[in-house]
This record gives C-alpha cells, sequence and structure tokens, in this order.
C-alpha cells in the first residue's frame, strides 16, 4: 500500500478520482495528506468529506519559492508519502524539492505532451485547429511539463467546440487515467529509462487507431 500526497490548488475533480480508486481498490493505496497553497480550494473540502488530513500552506506566507518547497517536502516527509500527486496544482516546484522525492511526483496536464504544454492550452487546442487533443500523465522534472510520459489518453476536438466542451470532454478521461498511472507506479509496474516510461505486463496493439473526421463519412 503506498502512501500518496496530493497536491492541490482549485476544485480537485481528480482529488476525488484518486480517493475514489483508493477506496474502492483501483490503487494500492491510501491518499496520507492533501496540501493546498490556496486556502479556500474546494479540493480540501472533498478530502475533510472522506477524513483525509489536509494542510494549507499558503506560498504568500513565506518569503520565496525555497522556502515554500522546503516546507511542502518537510510536510510531506512528515506523512511519509511514496508519491506525490499534483493534482492542479498551480505552482512550479524548485529543483531542491524535486531532489527530495526523485522519480516520485506526477503531474496531470488537460493535453496531449509535448503538444500545447503550460496554461490555457483547451483554447489554445481549438484555436490551433487540432483533431484530436486529450490528457497526459507524467513523470515531473525541472522543465514545465517536459517529463517522461506515463500515460496519455484521446479525445476528438471540433472546430465548433467551446472550451468547456472540451474541457469536459479530457477530463472524463482524466479522472480515468490519474488513478490507472498511480496503479501502475504502486504495483512496481513503471520503469523509467531516460525519457521513456515502460510499463511491465502487457501486449501492443498496433492496431489501435482514431480518425477524426473518419474515413467512413
Ligand atoms: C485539470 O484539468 C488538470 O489536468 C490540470 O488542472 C486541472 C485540475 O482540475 N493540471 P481539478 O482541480 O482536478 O478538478
Amino acid at each position: 500500500m503506498i502512501r500518496i500526497g496530493v497536491l492541490v490548488s482549485g476544485s480537485g475533480s481528480n482529488l476525488q478520482s484518486i480517493m475514489d480508486a483508493c477506496e474502492r481498490g483501483g490503487i494500492d493505496g491510501q491518499v496520507a495528506v492533501v496540501i493546498s497553497n490556496v486556502p479556500d480550494a474546494y479540493a480540501l473540502e472533498r478530502a475533510r468529506d472522506r477524513s483525509i488530513p489536509t494542510v494549507v500552506l499558503s506560498h504568500n506566507d513565506y518569503p520565496d519559492r525555497s522556502a515554500f518547497d522546503r516546507e511542502l517536502a518537510i510536510t510531506l516527509k512528515e506523512y511519509r508519502v511514496d508519491l506525490v500527486a499534483l493534482a492542479g496544482f498551480m505552482r512550479v516546484l524548485s529543483d531542491e524539492f524535486l531532489g527530495e522525492f526523485p522519480g516520485r511526483i506526477m503531474n496531470i496536464h488537460p493535453a496531449l505532451l509535448p503538444s500545447f504544454p503550460g496554461l490555457g492550452v483547451r483554447r489554445k487546442a481549438i484555436e490551433h485547429g487540432v483533431r484530436f487533443s486529450g490528457c497526459t500523465v507524467h513523470f515531473v522534472d525541472a522543465g514545465v511539463d517536459t517529463g517522461p510520459i506515463i500515460i496519455q489518453a484521446v479525445v476528438p476536438v471540433y472546430p465548433d467546440d467551446t472550451e468547456e466542451e472540451l474541457r469536459d470532454r479530457i477530463l472524463a478521461l482524466e479522472h480515468k487515467i490519474y488513478p490507472k498511472a498511480i496503479q501502475l507506479f504502486a504495483q512496481g509496474r513503471l520503469i523509467v529509462t531516460g525519457r521513456k516510461v515502460y510499463v511491465r505486463g502487457f501486449d501492443k496493439d498496433a492496431a489501435q487507431c482514431l480518425v477524426n473526421p473518419p474515413l467512413d463519412i
């Protein structure tokens, strides 16, 4: 059973999917602590509803990034976490912090990386006119949304999509792939070699394919 520390800043729907998966046995682990840098984040309420310990560390209370990150690392260690899961956590983490949890920090991003890193990515995907977007769970490295990719899910994008439509379409899959990535980690099935993440124990399906618009229209 792994102990997971979840870092949040907002609504916490991904946190919810992780807590739900732990509860129904989809993740061999438990959420040991939820830490928010935003005092009134709704994610905190979701955690309290499940009687999961919550901690608020407001970055405004610290003189600089490294002081904040130090406190964050200390708190996560107090709760003896094996994995740090960023779930809508709107802060860039310092190299010092990353060094405290090598290979043990994950993030979810609402686009198919390496396309559309950073912020405002659903709008950017629609404006660019891509036919597919999706979501990515990756290990965190020193860059912004650049770390080794663990799992991705794909959704179609339509020229007349609103940002909300695309957000909801992607979010539904985020809630599936994040718990899955964490479970693969918990099962010790992720092997990182440079940029590549090998997943132990599944067969390739080279016939998998999506076309948008479909070929038969
Ligand atoms: C999600 O879209 C996630 O991909 C991004 O931030 C959002 C968090 O949503 N990193 P929630 O707080 O989990 O509902």
